[in-house]
């Protein structure tokens, strides 16, 4: 992102990221980073991709940035596999608590787990979310995947060096 950009992706996101409610994801652990830094991470995609594309890039990188607004003890007693479809509902849930959402981000929000979930992507923004979101969940889970073998690896390595003492 260009200093330009950064500043103008600043001012759409401002009052969400100063949101203290917001700021608690903060806390939840999401695809071995916190559940804040993925949504940011998720917002800066669709912000550069929609602006580049010419479309709402207002309104869809504000709804990105949404997307995940869930906390994990909401989605407790469920199974993993039924949390991955209905937590876009608790997202929807409680961005509507502060935010007067359009139906294209309401829809963003619903559906970026497609095809998971029973919601469709209706706008070219929320095929944007769905897109985004995979491809960056996908890096960010192998990065912990193989951060976790890493881990595993020196420590194996390291016992076998102090052991042989
Ligand atoms: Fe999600
Ligand atoms: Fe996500």
């Amino acid at each position: 992102m260009t200093k330009k950009e950064k500043m103008e992706f600043e001012i759409i996101v401002k009052d969400i990221i100063n949101n203290n409610n917001f700021k608690e994801l903060d806390n939840e652990l999401h695809h071995g980073i916190s559940r804040y830094g993925h949504s940011y991470r998720i917002a800066c995609g669709v912000y550069r991709l929609t602006k580049y594309l010419h479309f709402n890039y207002i309104d869809a990188t504000r709804a990105a940035l949404l997307h995940d607004f869930y906390f994990n003890y909401q989605l407790e007693g469920n199974s993993e596999t039924k949390k991955l479809s209905i937590h876009p509902n608790f997202a929807l849930l409680n961005a509507s608590k502060y935010y007067e959402l359009t139906d294209m981000q309401k829809n963003m929000i619903e559906s970026h787990m497609f095809p998971l979930g029973k919601v469709m992507p209706k706008y070219k923004e929320s095929i944007c979310l769905t897109l985004v979101d995979k491809v960056i969940s996908t890096y960010e889970q192998q990065r912990y995947k193989w951060g976790m073998k890493l881990g595993v690896y020196l420590l194996f390595i390291f016992n076998m060096i102090t052991l042989q003492k």
